[in-house]
């Protein structure tokens, strides 16, 4: 993994030259006070998934066929894609029922308070 970048004004560090991935600020720490939470972010919708002062974050599509996943589809730790039922594991994306892969995981980090991505 590439050493963080810190963004700049305005949450996003510009991308390098070669496209490499860059860090993208997606909102105070605050604001992911509940177990999942949904944020858009430079066009992405991402699922912030918080427990134990953590926070790991997911695209918010279906790696089956891109559905959006619904935050109501959490029950207990298990995320439940409603249009064919594939099951996530929401601690580590792993799919757990129906389906054969993760859900799509950012690396992601807290910085004085703030939550970043990388894509
Ligand atoms: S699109 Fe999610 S299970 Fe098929």
């Amino acid at each position: 993994m590439p050493t963080p970048r810190r963004p700049g004004r305005g949450g996003q560090a510009p991308p390098d030259a070669a496209g490499a991935a860059a860090w993208h600020e997606l909102g105070k720490l605050d604001a992911f006070a509940g177990r999942l939470t949904r944020v858009e972010c430079e066009g992405r919708t991402l699922l912030v998934y918080r427990a134990d002062g953590a926070c790991t974050v997911y695209d918010n599509h279906c790696p089956h066929q891109r559905t959006p996943i619904p935050l109501e589809a959490l029950e207990g730790g298990a995320l439940r894609c409603p249009k064919h039922g594939w099951t996530f594991d929401i601690a580590t994306g792993e799919c757990t029922a129906k389906g054969d892969r993760p859900l799509k995981r950012y690396p992601s980090r807290i910085d004085s308070g703030l939550l970043y991505a990388e894509w």
